[in-house]
C-alpha cells in the first residue's frame, strides 16, 4: 500500500514576538496533525499567514502577500492541487469577512483565539468549499487545546503568560483585536516551562501585551503577580536567563523591581514603552502616567538594577502633537538615556478613538520628527555598546551566523554578538572579549566558556 503523501504548510509570521509564540504553537499542532513544514510557498498544500493589524503599512502587507499566493494557488490548480490559504492572527481578528470579500482566494480567516480548531477548520474548507471566518472570542482557552508537546527552534524560548490589554491607549488596536487582558495559571505556564527546559531552551522569554500586569492563579490558590511567578520559574533546573515583555510603566510593581535586585535569572533588560515625552500627549494617548512619573520609575528601578539597559517604544506625530510635544520627548529621551528603541510615526486605527481626531499630522512631519528622534535614540545606542569595547561579556549563543564558523548570541543586555568559536556553541554561555560595537551589534573572541 503506498503511504499518503505528506501534506506540507507554508507559514509566515508577522509583527511581534507574541505572533512568533502563536506561529511555533500552530506549527506544533500541524506536525502532530502529519504536516511537514516547507519554505517553498509554491509546494505547499496549506499557506498560514500569522498577521499584524498594529499599523497600516503592517496590515497592508499582508493583501498584498496575499494577491502573490493567490497567483501560486491558481498555478497549482492547474496541476490538479489545492492550496489552502488561511489568515491568522490580528488583521484575522480584526477585519474578519472583509478578508476574504477583499481577497476570495482566501479560505479560512483564524483568530488568535481559534488556533486549537486548525487542523479541522482546514478540513472543514477542504469538504464544505467556502470560505470559514472564525474569529469568536475565548469560551475556551485555546492554551489548554494546545496539547501537541512543545519544540524549541532557539535556546530563547517564547512563553505566552498573558494575552490582551485593558489600558486602552486612544492609539491601540489591541484591546479590540486581543481582547480583555487573560492571565494563564503558574501551574500551566511552570509546565511549558519545564517542557521548554527539558527541550534544551535556556532563557525564557515571557510574553503577553501587558505582560506586567499578570494576574494568574497561584499554587495555592492566590493570585500570582509577574514577579512571583519569575520567582517561581527562576527555580526550574536549565533556566539560565529570564526576560519578559512588554511592560506598561503603571504596572511596574514593588516586588517586580525587587525582583530586578534579587533573582539573578532575572536579565538585566527592560522594555518600558513611554511613547511621548509630552504630558498633554501622554494624556491624550490615554497612558495614565506623566513623563516625570516615568523618569522617577526608571530612577526607582537603577536604584534596584544600578546597570539595568532599557528599552522603549515611541511614536511620534500623534494628532495634535507640537513642536514643543516633539521636543519634549526628546528631552525625556536624554534625561533616561535607552540601550535601545523603537520609534514609529503615528499610523491612525479604524475604530481607535485617536483616528477620529480632527487634528492629524502631515506625513512630511511625522518623517521629520521620527528622524530628528531616531538620530539621538540611534547615537545612545551606539554609546551603550561602545562601553562594552575591551570588556568580556556572558553570550548566550542562539544560531549560527552568516560567516563560516561564527555564531551569534545575546549578552544579558540583550545586545547581539558575533563571535567565531569551535564545536556547537548553540545553547552555551561563554565569555567574550568584546574587540568591535556597532550600532547594533558586538562582535568579540570567545575568552572562556
Ligand atoms: N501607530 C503607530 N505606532 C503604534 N503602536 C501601537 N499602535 C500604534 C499606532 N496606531 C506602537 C506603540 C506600541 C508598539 C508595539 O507599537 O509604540 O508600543
Ligand atoms: Fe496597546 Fe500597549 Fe496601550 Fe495596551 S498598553 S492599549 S497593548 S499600547
Amino acid at each position: 500500500m503506498n503511504r499518503p503523501e505528506r501534506k506540507t504548510y507554508f507559514l509566515k509570521t508577522f509583527g511581534c514576538q507574541m505572533n512568533v509564540y502563536d506561529s511555533e504553537r500552530m506549527a506544533e499542532t500541524l506536525a502532530r496533525d502529519g504536516y511537514s513544514e516547507t519554505s517553498d510557498v509554491d509546494g505547499a498544500d496549506l499557506v498560514i499567514l500569522n498577521t499584524c493589524h498594529i499599523r497600516e503599512k503592517a496590515a497592508e502587507k499582508v493583501y498584498s502577500e496575499l494577491g502573490r499566493i493567490r497567483d501560486v494557488k491558481n498555478e497549482r490548480a492547474k496541476d490538479g492541487k489545492n492550496t489552502v490559504i488561511a489568515v491568522a492572527g490580528c488583521v484575522a481578528q480584526a477585519e474578519g469577512p472583509e478578508i476574504t470579500a477583499r481577497q476570495p482566494a482566501v479560505d479560512l480567516v483564524i483568530g488568535p483565539q481559534s488556533y486549537h480548531r486548525l487542523p479541522e477548520l482546514i478540513t472543514r474548507t477542504t469538504v464544505d468549499r467556502k470560505h470559514i471566518v472564525e474569529t469568536e472570542f475565548p469560551g475556551d482557552e485555546k492554551f489548554a487545546r494546545m496539547k501537541a508537546p512543545r519544540r524549541i527552534s532557539s535556546p530563547s524560548a517564547f512563553l505566552t503568560i498573558q494575552e490582551g490589554c485593558d489600558k486602552f491607549c486612544t492609539f491601540c488596536v489591541v484591546p479590540y483585536t486581543r481582547g480583555s487582558e487573560y492571565s494563564r495559571s503558574v501551574a500551566k505556564i511552570e509546565a511549558e516551562a519545564h517542557e521548554l527546559a527539558r527541550a534544551g531552551a535556556k532563557e525564557l522569554v515571557l510574553l503577553g501585551q501587558n505582560v506586567n500586569a499578570y494576574h494568574g492563579e497561584g499554587a495555592d490558590g492566590r493570585t500570582a503577580s509577574l514577579a512571583d511567578l519569575i520567582r517561581t520559574l527562576a527555580a526550574i533546573e536549565g533556566v539560565e536567563r529570564i526576560r519578559y515583555m512588554t511592560s506598561h510603566p503603571r504596572d511596574m510593581s514593588d516586588d517586580l523591581i525587587a525582583a530586578h535586585a534579587d533573582v539573578p535569572q532575572l536579565m538585566p533588560f527592560l522594555h518600558l514603552p513611554v511613547q511621548s515625552g509630552s504630558d498633554r500627549i501622554l494624556a491624550k494617548m490615554n497612558r495614565k502616567h506623566t513623563a516625570a512619573e516615568y523618569v522617577d520609575l526608571i530612577a526607582r528601578i537603577r536604584k534596584a538594577r544600578p546597570d539595568i539597559a532599557l528599552s522603549s517604544d515611541f511614536i511620534v506625530g500623534f494628532p495634535g502633537e507640537t513642536e514643543q510635544d516633539a521636543e519634549d520627548t526628546i528631552a525625556l529621551i536624554e534625561a533616561v538615556g535607552f540601550a535601545q528603541a523603537f520609534s514609529f510615526k503615528y499610523s491612525a486605527r479604524p475604530g481607535t478613538p485617536a483616528a477620529g481626531h480632527g487634528d492629524q499630522l502631515d506625513e512630511a512631519v511625522k518623517s521629520e520628527r521620527l528622524l530628528r528622534l531616531q538620530a539621538v535614540l540611534d547615537a545612545q545606542q551606539v554609546s551603550f555598546n561602545a562601553q562594552s569595547l575591551g570588556g568580556v561579556v556572558p553570550v548566550l549563543f542562539e544560531r549560527k551566523g552568516r560567516e563560516a564558523g561564527e555564531f551569534v548570541g545575546r549578552t544579558p543586555y540583550l545586545q547581539l554578538v558575533h563571535a567565531a568559536g569551535e564545536g556547537d556553541l548553540i545553547g552555551k554561555t561563554a565569555n567574550v572579549a568584546v574587540n568591535e560595537t556597532r550600532r547594533s551589534s558586538l562582535s568579540g573572541v570567545i575568552s572562556a566558556a
